[in-house]
């Protein structure tokens, strides 16, 4: 890990005049950067020979790079503090893995990302998913994704992703489809367009048969210009969710373009059998929970209409998410749902089962700035 760090500032460092100079006067003359896609010199972050002052750039033994990268989505995506890297020449790289801890409080240099930080699965592996490339190991404990069909075991195509995160042919890419030169300019960003956060089509691309019909589907967004290290009520990312009923089915792939239905590919029951209506396949949602409701309206009735001003603690998703909508600062009862991410962080947290929040400091009756599940269920603190 080290070593590719090390190799990443390296290949800055000895381009630092063509890096720095040279695209800032860019930078400048255009006036304005379009975030999103990569931008920069090409050398910021591709090799085209492997060979740099007669050495190599990328160590043979971390396997072949993406498109003749100086390094792996490990390496570029890592750092020790801060959590946006500057290549210079306006390439930023948002920062999923610190070797340092992150800091909770937003604005920081070294404040933690919208998805959370691995760091804290390195130290724990309670605290997200193990990946490849940071997480050493597979979780001792889960053997596959709770919630989701068994993945076979260590020989099966589908362990991979399905059973763990922790494999070579899973990790990042397990749950993003990379699309760093997509042209995201628009303010929605779709499959047509890399998919909010390559948060992509995975199946299709691991189905001989290619996309299902209609597609490829990615997912759709509003992504936040610093991937919201500085987060306010209104300065956030906007996430798309949906009032369908997600059915999970090895003929159809689910259209992926919501980030609740993403999470269900792996954690189907999560997201599939939520009551007593929908047990046994039925597509409604009348009778009791049997599991917390996502992709569900929050009504706007009862405690759940005192839900007006966006929490970036416990966000909700929009269904059928429009330009205009960005930073959007309220919410709306009746409309908005609740979603996987109104909990969890998709990297890691410090706390267990990646939660957006300590647990332990939701106790009923004894009010709490700190507990999300407050946000929605407003009077449970009176
Ligand atoms: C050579 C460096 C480099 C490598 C290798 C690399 N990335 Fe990136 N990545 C970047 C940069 C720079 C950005 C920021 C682009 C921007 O400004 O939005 C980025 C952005 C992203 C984003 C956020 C996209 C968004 O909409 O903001 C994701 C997700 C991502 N990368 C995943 C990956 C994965 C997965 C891999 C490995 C397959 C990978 N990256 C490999 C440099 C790299
Ligand atoms: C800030 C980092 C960064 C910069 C700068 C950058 N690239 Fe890339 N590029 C990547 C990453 C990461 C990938 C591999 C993953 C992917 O395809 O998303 C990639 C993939 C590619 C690909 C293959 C996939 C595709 O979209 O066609 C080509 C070709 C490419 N880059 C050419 C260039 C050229 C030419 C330049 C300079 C004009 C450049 N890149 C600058 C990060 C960068
Ligand atoms: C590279 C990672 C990866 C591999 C390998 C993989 N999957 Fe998936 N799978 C996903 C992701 C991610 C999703 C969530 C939806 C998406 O992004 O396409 C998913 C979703 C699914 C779903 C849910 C479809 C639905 O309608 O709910 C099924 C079923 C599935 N995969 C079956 C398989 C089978 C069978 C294999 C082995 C042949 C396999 N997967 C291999 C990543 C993977
Ligand atoms: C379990 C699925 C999953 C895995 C595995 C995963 N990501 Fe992500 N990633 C997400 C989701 C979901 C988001 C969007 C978070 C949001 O916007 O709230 C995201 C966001 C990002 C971003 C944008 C910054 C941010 O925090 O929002 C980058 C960069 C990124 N991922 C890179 C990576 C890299 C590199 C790896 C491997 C080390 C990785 N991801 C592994 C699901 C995953
Ligand atoms: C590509 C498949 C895949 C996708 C997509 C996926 N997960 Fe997972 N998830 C897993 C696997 C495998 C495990 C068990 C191994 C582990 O914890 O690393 C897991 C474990 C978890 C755990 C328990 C962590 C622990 O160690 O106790 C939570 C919570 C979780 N996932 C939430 C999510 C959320 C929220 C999303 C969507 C943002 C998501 N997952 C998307 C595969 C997936
Ligand atoms: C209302 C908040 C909330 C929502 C929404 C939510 N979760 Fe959870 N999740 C939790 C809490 C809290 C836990 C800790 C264990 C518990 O109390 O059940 C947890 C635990 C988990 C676990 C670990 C289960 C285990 O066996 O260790 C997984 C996996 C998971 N959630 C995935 C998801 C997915 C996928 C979604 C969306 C379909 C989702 N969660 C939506 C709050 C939530
Ligand atoms: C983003 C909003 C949101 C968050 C955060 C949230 N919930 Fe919920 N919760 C809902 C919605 C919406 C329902 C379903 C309301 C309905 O019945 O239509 C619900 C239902 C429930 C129910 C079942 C209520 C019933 O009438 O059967 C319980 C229990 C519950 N939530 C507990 C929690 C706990 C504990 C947390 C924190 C871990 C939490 N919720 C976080 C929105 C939220």
């Amino acid at each position: 890990m080290k070593k590719m760090l090390r190799m990443a500032a390296r290949s800055c460092g000895v381009w630092r005049l063509g890096c720095v100079y040279l695209p800032a006067l860019l930078i400048v003359l255009s006036g304005q950067l379009v975030w999103g896609k990569v931008t920069g010199p090409c050398v910021n972050c591709h090799t085209m020979h492997n060979s740099q002052n007669g050495s190599s750039v990328v160590d043979v033994d971390i396997g072949i790079q993406p498109a003749l990268t100086t390094t792996d989505c490990v390496g570029c995506h890592s750092n020790d503090t801060a959590t946006i890297k500057d290549l210079g020449g306006g390439s930023r790289v948002p920062i999923v893995y610190t070797t340092s801890e992150p800091s909770l409080t937003p604005g920081a240099e070294n404040s933690m990302l919208a998805g959370g930080n691995f760091y804290w699965v390195v130290g724990d592996q309670t605290k997200g998913h193990n990946v490849y490339g940071i997480s050493p190991e597979a979780d001792s404990v889960l053997t596959k994704a709770p919630g989701g069909m068994a993945g076979g075991g260590g020989s099966s195509p589908c362990h991979d992703c399905h059973g763990s995160l922790a494999t070579p042919k899973s990790g990042c890419k397990g749950c993003h489809l990379p699309a760093h030169h997509a042209d995201d300019s628009g303010v929605v960003v779709d499959a047509e367009h890399g998919s909010y956060r390559f948060l992509g089509d995975i199946m299709a691309a691991e189905n001989p048969g290619g996309p299902a019909p209609g597609g490829p589907y990615g997912l759709k967004g509003i992504e936040d210009p610093d991937w919201e290290q500085t987060v306010s009520s209104s300065d956030h990312n906007v996430y798309s969710g949906t009032t369908d009923l997600y059915q999970q089915s090895l003929g159809a792939p689910p259209i992926v373009d919501t980030i609740g239905q993403m999470c269900a590919g792996c954690h189907g029951d999560f997201h599939d059998a939520m009551n007593t209506g929908q047990d046994g396949g039925g597509n409604s949602v009348s009778g009791a929970w049997i599991r917390h409701p996502s992709d569900v309206i929050i009504p706007d009735s009862g405690e759940y209409a005192f839900y007006t001003e966006y929490n970036p603690l416990a966000p909700v998703a929009k269904v059928g998410i429009d330009a205009g909508m960005e930073n959007a600062p309220t919410v709306t009862p009746g409309t908005d749902v609740v979603t996987c991410i109104s909990c969890h962080r998709p990297h890691g947290s410090p706390y267990p089962d990646m939660l957006r929040w300590n647990y332990d400091s939701c106790q009923a009756g004894a009010e709490s700035n700190e507990c999300g599940c407050f946000v929605c269920h407003t009077k449970k603190d009176d």
